[in-house]
């Protein structure tokens, strides 16, 4: 992938991020979300690329723009791969609360896994610990003190991310049982496995439960590119969503999907903040001018710039 993309993508996620915070704090989400995915396709469609979404908003009869099967971009150009969510955390935008963000993940053609919208089992962790310390298919509470002993810390000393929901009511209750602490989050899990790889930062260490499927394909674009270690299931809960993991590809629907086969191949990820988050600042509205943060990374080499820009507010 041309490096140039790099800067093309955060254009994207920037205009996404811009359009939604028009939106921020006015309790309808389904407004924000629509601003956001018509930005960020207007931006895509500008791009010099042979673009197919992949991760998107939905399947095509559900979803009226961005469906996962699209086709973005002027058509010359690259083949490329887009994983995409204008609005991560739509809820956490129309409530004005933090971390928010317009997220999207490019990669060259069949580099990411086409992940049907149905929720997905996750654990992850950040960079710099032994392959293989955390397991899916253990306890939470095991994993805890396997994260703990790699980190030389007693378990008391470590802090899982889950998202605030009944389904998680058993895990949260066995990170507990070996003294470790829950930072719980209202939504947004992109923002929770990026978490932990910065804990001096956040006080995340581990990501762990049940959230979208779409969401932790970006999410393992991320960490493709800072490091860090992943594993995944989906989680099939009807015949429908069967017959949909089918039309994707996915044949063995218990597969437990590590980082690599989550994202393949090299990757760009870009995420601009609607609000203020751990990652990114928010969207910033001043006197004539709109600022907006990005991170942005490439897993090639592993750089990760954080783009501060300022757009004349009459975009
Ligand atoms: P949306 O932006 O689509 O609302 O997703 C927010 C989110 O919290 C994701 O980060 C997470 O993966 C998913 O929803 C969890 O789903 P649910 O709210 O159904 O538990």
């Amino acid at each position: 992938m041309d490096r140039a993309l790099t800067l093309e993508i955060v254009r994207v996620t920037e205009s996404a991020a811009i359009a939604a915070a028009k939106m921020r704090g006015r309790g309808d989400e389904k407004s924000a979300d629509q601003a956001a995915v018509d930005a960020m396709r207007r931006q895509l469609n500008m791009i010099n690329m042979s673009g197919t979404v992949v991760i998107g908003e939905g399947e095509r009869d559900e979803a009226p723009m961005l469906f996962i099967g699209e086709k973005v971009g002027t058509g010359n150009g690259p083949k490329l791969d887009i994983a995409l969510d204008p609005l991560e955390g739509t809820t956490l935008c129309a409530k004005a609360m933090p971390n928010s963000l317009a997220v999207l993940a490019i990669s060259e053609n069949k580099g990411m896994l086409n992940a049907p919208d149905t929720y997905m089992d996750k654990i992850a962790i950040g960079p710099g610990y032994t392959d293989g310390v955390i397991n899916l298919d253990a306890s939470p509470a095991e994993n805890i003190i396997a994260l703990s002993k790699e980190k030389g810390v007693s378990p008391d000393q470590i802090s899982a991310c889950i998202l605030d929901r009944s389904r998680h009511s058993k895990h949260i209750e066995s990170v507990r049982s070996v003294g470790a602490s829950v930072y719980l989050i209202q939504d947004g899990d992109v923002a929770g496995v990026i978490a932990t790889t910065n804990p001096n930062e956040t006080n995340i260490d581990i990501y762990m439960g049940i959230g979208g499927a779409p969401e932790g394909v970006l999410a393992a674009a991320a960490l493709k590119c800072i490091g860090g270690q992943m594993q995944s299931r989906l989680v099939i809960n009807n015949a429908d969503e069967e017959r949909r993991a089918k039309k994707m590809g996915i044949e063995n629907l218990d597969k437990v999907y590590t980082l690599n086969e989550l994202v393949s191949k090299d990757v760009i990820f870009s995420a601009s903040g609607v609000t203020d988050g751990s990652m990114v600042k928010g969207v910033n509205f001043m006197d004539g001018k709109v600022s907006v943060e990005t991170i942005v990374m490439r897993s090639t080499n592993g750089t990760i710039r954080y783009i501060n820009t300022e757009y004349n507010s009459s975009i």
